[in-house]
């Protein structure tokens, strides 16, 4: 399949769903919607709705209610990148090929954008009108899903891990569990939410959990090594940032090439936990491959 034509269909489809629900520059407070509309609009890759939109598939033809599903994703992750770039976090100028948040709207601001993203993630994936089709069980899942990924056990507990490694010594086994909780929760949470969408079965969401945490782990190696090789031009943020702030990575320990291989193999795993999945996924196969190989 094309996977390139995929993500940029699926990109489109989400870009246009976000833009549609994400209140206008004209409305009031003016600054904090400029402030979310630029980092949201930056040109995001969009990975984490495409995989939930992706799981969905796999499973059936998803209803209506996949689309803000998958896209209160993409707001949880937009702020947890801006803050990710905050002096107080790891400090950086660039992200998605434009001046970080807070270098252009200040750092409060920044902060407020980011807070107003995350509670409009669970705005759009608890609205009625938006969700409808969906069981109202299924509607909670899918919050605490978002919750778990996003929280104190998810996302936020790796970024407090990934802070205080800083300067450390830590051991591969730490390594692991930083880049299984800052990224690899929220991607857990993504293909599961599409995947409960979709009504999976349990034996299902078991399959996509397994695929989900190999492609978490492949997609934060990644990161971990195009900070060492790519531009700032191709990843739209500056490179080499890891050592100069003192993280220890997985080219710390294995090598670019090391590295690379492991990505390789978390892949590989990850398409193996599709077995019992027809051609429906194939587009969360070639996502995996997708992962592992993109140069931004
Ligand atoms: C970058 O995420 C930060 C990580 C969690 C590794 P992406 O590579 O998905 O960034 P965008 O959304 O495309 O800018
Ligand atoms: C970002 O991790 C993870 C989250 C924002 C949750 P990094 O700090 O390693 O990613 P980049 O390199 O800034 O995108
Ligand atoms: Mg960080
Ligand atoms: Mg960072």
């Amino acid at each position: 399949m094309d996977i390139r034509l995929y993500l940029d269909r699926k990109r489109e489809e989400v870009d246009r769903f976000l833009d549609s629900v994400v209140p206008d520059t004209k409305l009031a407070p003016t600054t904090l919607h400029e402030a979310i509309r630029y980092s949201l609009f930056a040109g995001g890759k969009r990975i984490r709705p495409i995989l939930a939109i992706a799981a969905a598939e796999a499973v059936r033809t998803p209803p209506q209610a996949i689309l803000p599903v998958a896209s209160s994703l993409e707001l949880i992750h937009t702020y947890s990148l801006i803050h990710d770039d905050l002096p107080a976090m790891d400090n950086d100028d660039y992200r998605r090929g434009k001046l970080t948040n807070h270098k252009v709207y200040g750092e409060a601001m920044a902060i407020l954008a980011g807070d107003a993203l995350l509670t409009l993630a669970f705005d759009l994936c608890s609205n009625s009108d938006l969700v409808k089709g969906l069981d109202p069980v299924r509607q909670v899942q899918l919050i605490h899903e978002l919750a778990v990924g996003a929280g104190n056990l998810g996302m936020v507990g790796g970024q407090v891990l990934d802070i205080q490694a800083e300067n450390k010594d830590i051991d591969l086994a730490t390594l692991q569990t930083i880049h299984k909780h800052k990224t690899g929760m929220l991607i857990r949470a993504a293909v599961r939410m599409g995947a409960i969408v979709s009504s999976a079965t349990p034996a299902q969401l078991d399959d996509l959990s397994g695929y989900a945490e190999d492609v978490g782990l492949a997609f934060q190696i990644a990161d971990d090594v195009l900070n060492v090789t790519g531009t700032r031009e191709e990843l739209g943020k500056n490179p080499n940032t890891d050592v100069q702030r003192g993280k220890k990575t997985y080219p710390t320990f294995y090598g670019v090439e090391g590295a690379r291989g492991l990505a390789e193999q978390c892949t590989k795993r990850a398409i193996s936990r599709l077995e019992r999945f027809d051609v429906k996924a194939d587009p969360l196969r070639a996502l995996a491959e997708y992962i592992t190989a993109r140069r931004s």
